[in-house]
């Protein structure tokens, strides 16, 4: 067995994607999740499809006693994947002091865990929400940090409070910078599972399951080939296993600070999104246009070349694999884990 890790967050929806190939590949592992927005389930069918176990305690990162029993419970942690937060971008701009508590005072509770039980080194989850409306893309990892809402505000603030307790306390910190994460796990067993689906492909997903009658495609008078939003989709098994190849990394070597954009590199537009479930699907999918909905910007696509080259990892999941193991998780479940 390899190290231990301990991942917050990780019975969510990329949280278990990681905790699986974790497993896989042979690390043990622990999970801190308070199942605000998760479901227990989810770990079970890891184990199930793993063949293996993990530990799992329901507490809530911002329970400072119940954290330091874990720490204390679960002795010799090699690293954190820090997952535990809120992430509605619209949620945080109406309730910002839930955003900044949840996901400030939560992450802050966890370093100081880390420091009083030597725990030094973490892989955070961060958004390419910092990079706010980018200047140019193939945006890279040196743009400029510019959120513009509490969530996106929220991962920049943790970023710097990572960098600067990293800085000083020698800690490796790797920072990963997702773009749009969509996708399930090939057998259709987990995936993403919103109580309401904000997301572009999980509410395509429940129109085409016939849950939910027309999809509202927000804006077509961008200035993008087909006038709707262009976003750089990545297939949550891809990130899953940047999350494990970041750790090999960290734990061969120390590293210090590594900040990561992971994104397959090229982008789609809403239209080209809907058009690939329709194929996939089969079904008509009914989508109307819609106006613009605050806050968007019309491209946003990562430059995801140093985590190819550090990381050796690559993108592997194309545009037909994210559409059509999105489809048979809800097909397969479509109550999710409910
Ligand atoms: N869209 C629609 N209709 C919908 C939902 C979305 O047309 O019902 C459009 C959006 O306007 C956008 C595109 O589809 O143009 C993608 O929207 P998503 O909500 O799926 O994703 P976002 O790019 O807005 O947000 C994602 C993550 C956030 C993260 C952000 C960073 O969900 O957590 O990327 O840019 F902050």
């Amino acid at each position: 067995m390899k190290e231990k890790i301990l991942v917050t967050g990780g019975a969510g929806y990329i949280g278990s994607h990681t905790c699986l190939e974790l497993l896989n590949e042979g690390y043990e592992v622990v999970v801190v999740d308070n199942l605000s927005n998760a479901s227990r389930e989810s770990l079970a069918r890891v184990e199930k499809l793993t063949g293996k176990t993990l530990s799992f305690y329901e507490v809530d990162i911002m329970d400072r006693a119940g954290l330091a029993d874990v720490f204390h419970k679960e002795k010799n942690i090699a690293a954190v994947v820090h997952f535990a937060a809120k992430k509605a971008v619209g949620e945080s701009v109406e309730n910002p002091l839930e955003y900044y508590q949840n996901n400030i005072t939560g992450s802050l509770c966890l370093c100081e865990m880390m420091l009083e039980h030597g725990v030094s080194r973490i892989v955070f989850s961060s958004s390419s929400t910092v990079y706010g409306s980018p200047e140019t893309v193939p945006v890279q990892e040196n743009a400029r940090i510019g959120a513009t809402n509490p969530y996106g505000h929220s991962k920049v603030m943790m970023e710097q409070v990572l960098m600067d307790t990293g800085k000083v306390n020698d800690w490796d910190v790797v920072i990963l910078r997702y773009f749009n994460p969509v996708g399930a796990h090939d057998s259709g067993e987990i995936g993403e599972d919103p109580e309401y689906p904000f997301n572009l492909l999980p509410y395509v997903s429940q129109v085409a399951a016939g849950l939910r009658e027309q999809v509202a495609i927000f804006g077509d008078d961008y200035e993008t080939p087909d006038g709707t939003c262009i976003r750089d989709y990545i297939h949550v098994v891809d990130l899953a296993k940047a999350h494990v190849r970041s750790l090999d990394k960290i734990l061969q070597k120390p590293q210090g600070l590594l900040v990561y954009n992971l994104g397959a590199g090229r982008g789609y537009s809403v239209k080209e999104m809907v058009e690939a479930f329709r194929r996939i699907s089969g079904l008509e999918i009914k989508a109307v246009i819609e106006p613009r909905r605050s806050g968007d910007v019309p491209v946003s696509v990562g430059d995801p070349s140093k985590a190819n080259k550090d990381l050796e990892w690559i993108a592997e999941h194309d545009l037909d694999d994210m559409v059509s193991s999105t489809w048979k998780w809800q097909t397969k479940y479509p109550r999710g884990y409910r």
